[in-house]
């Protein structure tokens, strides 16, 4: 995970110069083990083939939510495990200033390729978001589409996560999360005309998952990884967004993920 960088933590520069990267080739070169190294180049044919337009449809309600805010001119939107883009593009194309925070580099090199395929400007973080990496009060959407939360097994780092985004949020602002419901974690083969992916799943307790991931393309295995993960109720993530600052404001289901809603409280 990361990539080395002149603050030697492993992700870019600290704020509050903020990382402002346009193009992959400006991303430090990865280390390895960065997550997702090898998924990166195949998430979306994957879930395009696999899943088709089921893929796209949960990112849809989020979209709809965001688009149907009333913002001001500039309107901006932090993109938190922006993963390959997926909202992060069709925001951008909108017109909103969007920051796509990413600690994949592979993932967010995917999501910048993208974004200047398309003529897009995206500023892309490569790391956790951290107090202060974003100027305060300056976000009037936060996305965390399509199980993020899940990656971050520390419940205080959750918070910490939570808190970050509380500093960044304008007081308008809505805060939109989609945790994996808990069931969808099992072991599992699934196939697209092209790709296979098999899911194991190692239970280590308290919701925690050790999953591995393998992925085929024409019978061939291209993807093989192991992620660590927690898997939380609804309530335990709405009580870690609780202690970060924010409160309820919605809640809707999209026949797949649940979106939670919060408002700075
Ligand atoms: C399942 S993908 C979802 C990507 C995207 N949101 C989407 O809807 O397609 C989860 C992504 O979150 C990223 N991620 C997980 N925890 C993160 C964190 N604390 N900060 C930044 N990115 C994170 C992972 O690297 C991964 O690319």
């Amino acid at each position: 995970m990361g990539a080395p960088a002149a603050n030697g933590r492993g992700f870019a520069p600290e704020p509050p110069s903020g990382v402002k990267v346009w193009r992959s080739a400006d991303l430090p070169p990865a280390l390895a083990g960065d997550l997702h190294a090898a998924f990166a180049p195949h998430y979306d044919a994957f879930y395009e083939d696999v899943y088709g337009p089921l893929a796209a449809a949960v990112a849809e309600p989020v979209l709809v939510r965001v688009r149907a805010m009333k913002v001001g001119a500039s309107p901006c939107a932090l993109d938190v495990g922006a993963g390959t883009g997926r909202l992060a593009l069709p925001l951008a194309a909108d017109g909103w200033r969007v920051i796509a925070v990413e600690k994949s580099r592979a993932m967010l090199a995917r999501l910048l390729d993208k974004a200047t395929t398309a003529g897009l400007r995206i500023e892309g973080w490569l790391g956790e978001l951290r107090p202060g990496a974003v100027e305060p009060a300056s976000v009037d959407a936060i996305v965390m589409t399509f199980g993020v939360v899940d990656y971050v097994v520390v419940d205080d780092d959750l918070v910490r996560l939570a808190l970050a985004c509380r500093e960044a949020a304008k007081p308008t602002a809505r805060l939109f999360v989609q945790p994996t419901p808990r069931g969808y974690f099992a072991d599992v083969t699934s196939s697209g005309r092209r790709y296979s992916g098999v899911v194991e799943v190692g239970d280590r307790g308290s919701g925690r998952v050790d999953l591995r991931q393998v992925v085929t393309l024409d019978g061939v295995v291209v993807v093989d990884e192991r992620i660590a993960l927690k898997v939380r109720s609804e309530a335990q993530v709405e009580r870690a967004f609780r202690a970060g600052g924010w409160q309820p404001a919605g809640r809707e289901h999209d026949g797949i993920y649940p979106l939670l809603v919060f408002e700075p409280a």
